[in-house]
């Protein structure tokens, strides 16, 4: 009976207007996830931060249970969280990921990755109430991701010159609530703005244009609700903009805060801390992350990408 060891990025979802659309995968932090082949069931233990440790509870778990139950076999994961949850950062898009790559592989499975996404959509349901792909796929695909319908996924390599900073405060903003926040309904000019904002964003990363990918991080649905729960939002725009950045939004559900930016203008590191410095002026505790776009979920340092199809 064998093992494998999964490692499975953080990722940002949404990027401004593209809600539940748009995913990009950052190249740190991570979750690194040992499966192991057992007799029969479903076990597993955490590490690195406090989560839910049954498998009914977990995402991981429950993608585990979902894949090993179908094939009649068992698996012990052994998880080390190094995706901090609840931060907007897709730490249970990881975790599923992480856990689907890994039995995939380890059972030999004939899947794709389209069913893979879909078994962690769900997962992501369970989690948050509502079945959403976008983290999740730019875990499985890497670089910057746009889902369609039944799960298609539009695969954009990243420019070469992108970096992002990331901003994390000590404030807690659970997915679930953050999605219930929303609107039901769109307003007309609220539509059409996220429409512009959409197509800027894609063919700002397509062409590696940098003033598309700035327009492109816009958005007047999710961010005007959601910055709201960030403390000191206003300040950090501002402190992105001076620092040289194309823009700054929430990432995901929050309260992360993702800028990206151009290199050869400043370092996504520059970004973190003029972001970061706004919270130790403030008095707010925060974390700095920072990096490149990440090339997604790898099995034993293999891309999965490369490893299944579809
Ligand atoms: N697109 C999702 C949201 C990402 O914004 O709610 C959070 O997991």
């Amino acid at each position: 009976m064998g093992r494998v060891r999964v490692v499975a990025p953080a990722t940002s979802a949404n990027l401004g207007a593209g809600f539940d659309v748009f995913g990009l995968a950052l190249d740190r932090p991570a979750d690194v996830l040992v499966v192991e082949e057992i007799e029969a069931g479903v076990e597993m233990v955490v590490e690195g931060f406090p989560v839910p440790e049954t498998p009914e509870a977990n995402v991981a778990g429950y993608v585990a249970k979902r894949l090993a139950e179908n094939a009649g076999a068992g698996v012990r994961l052994e998880l080390r969280k190094g995706v901090p949850p609840g931060s907007g950062l897709g730490s249970s898009a990881a975790s599923a990921v992480a856990s689907a790559a890994g039995v995939a592989v380890l059972l030999g499975l004939e899947v794709g990755m389209r069913e893979l996404l879909g078994v962690c959509a769900e997962a992501e349901g369970v989690a948050s109430g509502a079945p959403h792909a976008d983290n999740a796929a730019a875990c499985l695909y890497g670089g910057f991701v746009c889902v369609g319908e039944g799960m298609r996924v539009l695969r954009v390599e990243p420019p070469e010159w992108l970096e992002w900073g990331v901003v994390l405060p000590e404030v807690r903003v659970e997915t679930r609530e953050a999605r219930r926040a929303l609107p039901e309904r769109v307003p007309l000019d609220v539509h059409v703005h996220s429409l512009g904002s959409v197509v800027m964003m894609v063919a700002g990363m397509m062409r590696g244009d940098r003033e598309l990918v700035r327009l492109g991080m816009r958005d007047r649905f999710a961010t005007p609700v959601r910055s709201r729960w960030i403390p000191r939002f206003e300040e950090v725009v501002r402190a992105v903009v001076e620092a040289g950045a194309l823009g700054v939004t929430v990432s995901g559900s929050g309260p992360a805060c993702i800028a990206l930016c151009s290199g050869d203008v400043c370092s996504g590191e520059e970004v973190a801390e003029a972001m970061g410095e706004v919270y130790s002026e403030a008095g707010v505790e925060c974390r700095c992350f920072w990096g490149k776009p990440g090339g997604g979920v790898e099995v034993e340092g293999r891309r999965l990408s490369n490893i299944l199809k579809g």
